[in-house]
């Protein structure tokens, strides 16, 4: 007896950009049996197994952070940015078998957010407060794993190596961190055991693109190629590596405001990633001495021992931020191509929406329901007043 051909809904799907949203949509779409061939269009292939470096995925912090990120007035943020931490955990379990050799995909299990003086406690008490309150609608509710206040005493005995600064601590178990470098060359490898293939050029225009649909994922190119309100919004990242005798690097990832001042210390492979400095440059990627002077003393006043690290890696990023903080999710709205899905602008937040991102794609591509939390990221919203 002949088996029949498979059925595909698409012949060609192409996704125009080919970092981690990307890489992500490309996954799930090839993995959803309905397209007989996706192409990722991604002319920047300089990183291990042809990832691209220029993107602000490969600066990242990888933190999955809605609880830590969230701030009072951004409901529809921290839904989304929930919805999709409740989904890394299987995404991470599918992703784990096409890592290459080396460290985990996942590098820190939780997160403990700290105060250092009377006003950065206030705002993380206003803003933790505000995050656990029951009239915020996420999955699943926000639950003591999520979100708990810690004592000194706790944070000592969880974080032995921090500096005894901490007005104001808070422990989110569900918070933990990917190692952004390794998650893009899982994820390239991925595609390719699902068949992806990869169109290197310059993409000039959407319309020069063959595919019976088009994902756009280009983020902050997406503002040139769709006409989208994608800003550049800097950030510098520092890398630092252990050396013998070191203190050692934080057990999770921690994070503080500083006189003012936000800031991450990731534990990766050996060493920690120090983030973030946040400007409105435009499309300045250089790193400046104020930025690196500010992460170093901030980092340094939460974890003293850092002085004795090898400064490894500086390196900025343009993060690709909406108007509203909300990524833009959807086809594209009337009078824009047919063709055309998007999934850009996702800011700050780029690694931790990838799972609900790529969910919310293959179901718009297959004219499926898409995750509820999604709802707000249509692009609808960017044309009302
Ligand atoms: N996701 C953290 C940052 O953008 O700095």
């Amino acid at each position: 007896m002949s088996s029949s051909p498979p059925r595909h809904e698409y012949d060609r799907v192409a996704v125009v950009g080919g970092s981690v949203i990307g890489l992500a949509c490309a996954w799930a779409l090839a993995r959803s049996g309905a397209v007989a061939e996706v192409v990722v269009h991604e002319p920047d292939d300089s990183g291990p197994d042809g990832v691209p470096t220029g993107g602000a995925a490969w600066v990242a912090g990888g933190m999955l952070a809605p609880f830590s990120e969230a701030w009072p007035g951004e409901e529809s943020v921290f839904a989304l940015g929930v919805a999709s931490v409740r989904r890394w955990p299987g995404f991470l379990r599918e992703l784990e078998p096409h890592r290459p050799g080396g460290p985990m995909i996942r590098s820190a299990a939780h997160t403990h957010m700290l105060a250092v003086d009377e006003a950065d406690a206030r705002d993380l008490e206003l803003a933790m407060t505000w995050a656990a309150g029951n009239d915020i609608v996420v999955e699943g509710g926000v639950t003591d794993a999520d979100l708990r206040r810690v004592t000194r005493r706790e944070l000592r005995a969880a974080e032995p190596s921090l500096a005894r600064v901490a007005r104001a601590a808070y422990r989110m178990d569900s918070e933990g961190a990917v190692d952004n470098r390794v998650l893009l060359r899982a994820l390239a490898r991925a595609c390719r055991a699902e068949g992806v293939r990869w169109a290197r050029g310059v993409v000039p225009s959407l319309d020069d693109v063959e595919a019976d649909r088009v994902v756009l994922a280009a983020g902050g190119g997406s503002a040139a190629l769709a006409g989208l309100p994608v800003r550049p919004v800097k950030g510098e990242v520092l890398r630092l590596l252990a050396r013998p005798g070191c203190e050692e690097p934080p057990r999770g990832v921690v994070r503080a405001f500083v006189r003012g001042r936000p800031l991450y210390l990731v534990p990766r492979d050996g060493g920690i990633v120090v983030g973030a400095t946040q400007y409105e440059h435009g499309d300045d990627r250089q790193v400046t001495v104020g930025g690196v002077r500010d992460l170093l003393a901030d980092a340094e006043t939460v974890f003293p021992g850092i002085g004795e690290y090898e400064l490894a890696e500086m390196i900025a990023g343009l993060r690709p931020v909406s108007p509203d903080n909300l990524p833009i999710l959807g086809p594209a709205t009337e009078g824009g191509d047919p063709r055309v899905v998007y999934a850009t602008g996702h800011g700050r937040n780029g690694i931790a929406l990838t799972p609900v991102t790529a969910a919310t794609v293959v179901a718009d591509v297959l004219g499926r329901p898409a995750p509820p939390a999604a709802a707000a990221a249509r692009p609808g919203r960017l044309a009302r007043g």
